[in-house]
């Protein structure tokens, strides 16, 4: 069976990790979240205090810096992101990082650095690459693509108790206008934008359980996998 190309995209609360991760799992795959590497650069640019506007800036500190992503498919897919060989995984995961990312996430000259890495790291199949852009400009050739989506409402209540669980209380009314103002960044910035690929498969995630939507995608694999021989 051919080892795929899987982009997994779709707007901030869908469950793209969730499902990515498992995904993998079954099919014994990398997890890449191609987003935590934006985190990790946005972590880097707020410790430096470059300002997040600063195109030609942020452009030389992507140059500079060494963002590893580290997929272990044996550990449940558990991904450590590495900011200069230093452990961020933790890190980047708060309310700042987030915000910071889909802002340094507007340059192009950023992402060029960001999507070169992307593709090396799947250029050999067996990766399931979550993101914004993966299906349309990081692998356009992608085997299996999947936009996932789910409510706003809902969207806003997962990542509320994403953020809760690491002890970030914030209410619920800001939550879902940080998700609005996030979707309304990623959907209309000028480069790749994120958008739903002609030919990715709809899954609207609202009313499933992340297991069910893993599953799902992991038999839609299977069977593209045996058609491609
Ligand atoms: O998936 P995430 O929330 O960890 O992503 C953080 C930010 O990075 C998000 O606001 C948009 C940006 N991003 C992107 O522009 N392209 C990607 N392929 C992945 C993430």
């Amino acid at each position: 069976m051919r080892r795929l190309i899987i982009a997994i995209d779709g707007p901030v609360g869908a469950g793209k990790s969730t499902v990515a991760r498992r995904v993998a799992e079954l099919l014994g795959y990398l997890y890449l979240d191609s987003g935590a590497m934006y985190r990790a650069l946005a972590l880097a640019a707020l410790r430096a205090g470059v300002p997040l506007a600063d195109a030609a800036r942020l452009e030389a500190l992507a140059a500079q810096s060494r963002i590893e992503l580290q997929s272990d498919p044996s550990s449940g897919g558990r991904l450590r992101v590495l900011l200069n060989g230093e452990d961020v995984s933790e890190a980047i995961r708060s309310a700042a990082c987030a915000r910071a990312a889909s802002q340094v996430a507007q340059h192009a000259g950023v992402r060029q650095h960001l999507v070169a890495e992307q593709r090396r790291l799947g250029a050999a199949g067996g990766v399931v690459m979550e993101g914004r852009d993966i299906g349309t400009a990081v692998f356009p050739d992608a085997h299996l693509k999947i936009f996932l989506d789910a409510s706003v409402e809902e969207r806003a209540r997962r990542r509320l108790s994403d953020h809760r669980s690491r002890g970030e209380n914030i209410p619920f009314e800001q939550m879902l206008a940080e998700v609005r103002e996030r979707d309304r960044r990623d959907r209309t910035r000028e480069v790749s934008p994120l958008v739903r690929a002609p030919d990715a498969v709809y899954l609207d995630s609202t009313a499933l359980e992340a297991e069910e939507v893993a599953r799902l995608i992991a038999l839609l694999a299977r069977r593209r996998s045996g058609e491609a021989g």
